[in-house]
């Protein structure tokens, strides 16, 4: 992915960059972020979903991510959380290897199960998406 070289990774070495397409077929990039304070860093995936969100996007309908992991990097818990708010069971999620081009899909159902969503909040805004 071409923002690869972007991430800003000096503590943990790993590079990751994530790419979300929306439903009008609009793609929108980010990449992880570290922080020396390591709790701060934020990841690729949910660095894409914001950028997608500040561009007035509400649906993403499939993300794919680039790591130069030796195996194809699985969204963390959290950005599985973030992505579960403006995607569907459906989702595509597709991650590959940029040391070894090995690729592994999943469905956002596989991924988290069960997820909690709005659905799930006695007073849903009328704004949630989608
Ligand atoms: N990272 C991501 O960008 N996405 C994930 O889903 C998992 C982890 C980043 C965070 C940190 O900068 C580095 O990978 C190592 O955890």
């Amino acid at each position: 992915m071409r923002v690869l070289p972007n991430s800003y990774a000096p503590y943990s070495g790993v590079h990751v960059a994530a790419a979300v397409e929306a439903e009008d077929g609009t793609v929108y990039t980010g990449v992880n972020v570290e922080n020396a304070s390591y709790g701060l860093t934020v990841c690729a995936e949910r660095v894409a979903v914001a950028a997608m969100v500040t561009a007035g996007r509400r649906r993403v309908k499939r993300m794919a991510i680039v790591a130069d992991t030796r195996e194809p990097l699985p969204p963390c818990g959290a950005c599985r959380q973030v992505l579960a708010e403006f995607g569907d069971p459906d989702t595509l999620v597709v991650s590959i290897s940029a040391a070894t081009g090995e690729r592994r899909e999943w469905r956002l159902g596989e991924l988290l199960p069960h997820a909690f969503t709005a659905r799930q909040l006695p007073r849903r805004g009328s704004d949630a998406a989608p």
